[in-house]
């Protein structure tokens, strides 16, 4: 019998793809969810060898987000790991704060106002090549909380009616990150002008050739070519949709931890509900392809 995801006879709202789990030889992975997210166990990312790190590369697109636990690894280490995936980014407005421009520290304590990235997102969508991952090596967390939750844009395609589906191909999206950047970092004076981009809603992934929706909460601004009330409507329901419960995992971060998120088929939000404590840690961000 075929069950349709979401249908009304009651079956399930998303089908979870468990074909590759077999195929591994070099890495150990472990699925945090049958949807989104993998641990990859027993390995140092400093130091991968070819084989290990192809495998890696292939659990990235196919899980959308992999932690790894209890990496000592230097800031020079983290930013060779990156470099292995591509050119880093630098990122638009946040400051260099460590000396190594390709670092973004995330940190909160109690001093602060505001923690990064709290509403879900992917990173610097509204860059005309918006990054393809992003890797958090956490050094410190507060006694509790402070996790990050993720969702597969995958799953929140794919659980679509093939009528929305319909809809929504070949329909593009306003990005922007004037909103979003301008005056957001204490002490970092702003930019003349901060990056916009136009990107397909729904977008096909380079690695794994998956559709996955590419709209998100914090850089999206309108649909291309509707009404603003009908676009504002798609966008709202796109949202409220990605956010089901099934699409998602919540990471719970210990010091030396590492996740690393394909920004291409993941949305992410940090929650900062761990006040007066403090939370550290280092970004590396790799450069990506235009959305198609
Ligand atoms: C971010 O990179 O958007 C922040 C992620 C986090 O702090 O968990």
């Amino acid at each position: 019998m075929v069950i349709e995801a979401g249908s009304k006879r009651g079956g399930p709202r998303s089908v979870a793809q468990w074909e590759s789990d077999h195929e591994y030889r070099y890495i150990s992975l472990r699925r945090a969810t049958p949807n989104v997210g993998a641990f990859i166990d027993d390995i140092d990312v400093s130091r991968l060898d070819e084989p290990t790190f192809n495998e890696v590369r292939r659990a990235l697109a196919e899980h959308c987000v992999l932690f790894f636990r209890n990496q000592d690894i230097s800031t020079e280490d983290h930013i060779a790991f990156g470099r292995r995936f591509g050119d880093l980014d630098v990122h638009p407005a946040a400051a260099n704060a460590t000396g190594h421009p390709e670092i973004l520290v995330i940190a909160a304590d109690e001093h602060s106002s505001r923690a990064n990235g709290e509403a879900w997102h992917s990173d610097v969508s509204c860059q005309t090549e918006p990054p393809m991952a992003s890797i958090l090596h956490m050094h410190e967390t507060p006694p509790s909380g402070g996790d990050t939750m993720f969702s597969s844009m995958y799953a929140a395609y794919e659980a679509l009616s093939p009528r929305m589906q319909s809809y929504l191909e070949g329909l593009t999206a306003l990005h922007d990150g004037e909103h979003v950047y301008r005056g957001l970092y204490d002490n970092v004076a702003d930019k003349p002008k901060y990056p916009r981009a136009e990107h397909p809603i729904v977008r096909t992934h380079p690695e794994s050739g998956r559709k996955c929706l590419f709209v998100n909460r914090s850089f999206t601004t309108k649909i291309v070519g509707l009404p603003i009330d009908e676009g504002n409507a798609i966008l709202q329901y796109l949202y409220a949709h990605m956010e089901h419960p099934n699409f998602q995992v919540r990471f719970n971060w210990e010091p030396r931890s590492i996740a690393m998120w394909d920004n291409r088929c993941a949305q992410h939000r940090a929650i900062w509900d761990y006040w007066p404590h403090r939370r550290y840690g280092h970004r590396v961000t790799v450069k990506g392809d235009r959305p198609f």
